[in-house]
């Protein structure tokens, strides 16, 4: 009997020397180096430099790489005409999958497997991807649209662009420290879907906006918005136990818990908790993080099961500010970074993706019966 692994579980369907996710240990690496040893000891842009290369960066080519983030930050008259007419209503991942596509028109180079080329479209699409949520935020609130500046780093920008306003060093290093631990994952729902549009040797913008297609769901990078709804919903951290009871009574899934891969914790966790509790003890706004820390407990104690990125990421990125719909789309501005280095490998050592199905259907050999008669 054929076996089929549904959801591809267990399936090792290509090598790679980018990531690594350890799940029986709860470890995950970026090309060798521990996300406990990278988070908080580099920068986004050094991870970029990482991922991109396989290797971290001297004072040179940090430098090198850092200007030339920063000269494309500029986006096409027309992605920012659309950024500033696109329905106010409509979802800012929505508006972000269709503005890459869009930048793919804006691009006439040649899509071939030219790794300098490539390489470089790589650059715009990390460089590019912050300034197209963080207009498309002013542009809905019918606020002008800050020209993009080059004398700050990715976080730092972001947040510039979003509130009109210079970040704090800590504000800007703590979106920095988040950007660092979203970057890379290995063969996850997006990344996968990224590499398989590429392996067709499709171009990049193509594959990027599948993947932030594939982003956008709650079972991927959309669990970290769904966190958010759900504190609010449960509204305070005596109402988490009758919530959770109900929640798990109704089959329902709790966002930001459980992995496919990690049957522990899942490393990048830590961190974001201890981002959490400090910036909410700083705010004065305990009860988010005080909801999170029970239900987890709950998770781990009725069903075995831990919290995942997305869990603590959500309270970190509230406590910047920043509103629940632009979550997802944080997610995706840092993962562009590992999206890009994948697509670069898969064309790389290119074979094209074609898994085989399991066919359930009616049995061979029906026979067309008239319409009329069906
Ligand atoms: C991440 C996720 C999609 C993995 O899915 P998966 O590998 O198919 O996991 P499974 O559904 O096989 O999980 C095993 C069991 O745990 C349960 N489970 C998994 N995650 C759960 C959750 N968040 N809440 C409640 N139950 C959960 C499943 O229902 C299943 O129970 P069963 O054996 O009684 O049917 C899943 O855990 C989930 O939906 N989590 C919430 C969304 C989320 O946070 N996504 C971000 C991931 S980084």
């Amino acid at each position: 009997m054929p076996v089929v692994a549904k959801g591809l579980e267990g399936i090792i369907a290509a090598e790679t020397r980018i990531g690594d996710v350890r799940g029986q240990e709860g470890v995950l690496l970026y090309c060798g180096y521990d996300i406990d040893e990278l988070a908080g000891k580099v920068s986004f842009e050094e991870v970029v430099h990482l991922l991109f290369h396989n290797r971290l960066p001297t004072t040179a080519e940090l430098a090198g790489l850092t200007t030339a983030l920063r000269a494309e930050r500029e986006l096409p008259q027309g992605v920012i005409d659309y950024l500033r007419t696109a329905p106010k209503a409509a979802r800012p991942i929505d508006v972000m999958r269709t503005a890459v596509s869009m930048l793919g028109t804006y691009d006439t180079g040649r899509h071939d497997l030219a790794m300098g080329e490539n390489l470089a479209t790589a650059i715009r699409l990390v460089a590019q991807i912050g300034v197209v949520a963080a207009y498309f935020h002013r542009a809905r609130q019918g606020l002008p649209l800050p020209p993009v500046r080059k004398d700050l780093g990715e976080a730092a920008h972001f947040l510039y662009l979003v509130t009109g306003e210079e970040p704090t060093a800590e504000a800007a290093g703590t979106l920095d420290v988040a950007y660092v631990l979203h970057a890379e994952h290995g063969f996850n729902a997006s990344t996968f879907t990224a590499r398989v549009v590429a392996s067709t040797l499709s171009d990049m913008y193509s594959a990027i906006s599948a993947a932030i297609g594939a982003l956008k769901g709650p079972l991927h990078g959309g669990a970290n918005e769904g966190v958010i709804h759900m504190l609010e919903e449960i509204g305070s951290p005596d109402k988490v136990d009758a919530w959770v009871e109900d929640a798990l009574a109704q089959k329902k899934k709790i966002m930001g818990i459980g992995h496919r891969v990690y049957k522990v914790l899942d490393p990048r966790a830590p961190h974001l908790r201890a981002m959490a509790i400090k910036l909410t003890e700083q705010l004065g706004e305990p009860k988010w993080i005080q909801m999170s820390e029970r239900i987890a407990q709950l998770m781990r104690e009725k069903k075995n099961l831990n919290a995942n990125v997305d869990f603590y990421s959500a309270t970190v990125y509230h406590s910047l500010g920043l509103p629940t719909d632009l979550f997802t789309p944080i997610f995706a501005i840092s993962r562009m970074a590992g999206w890009t280095a994948h697509v670069l490998e898969q064309w790389n050592d290119n074979r094209i993706f074609r898994p085989l199905s399991e066919y359930t259907g009616r049995p061979y050999g029906q026979k067309v019966v008239p319409i009329a008669d069906r």
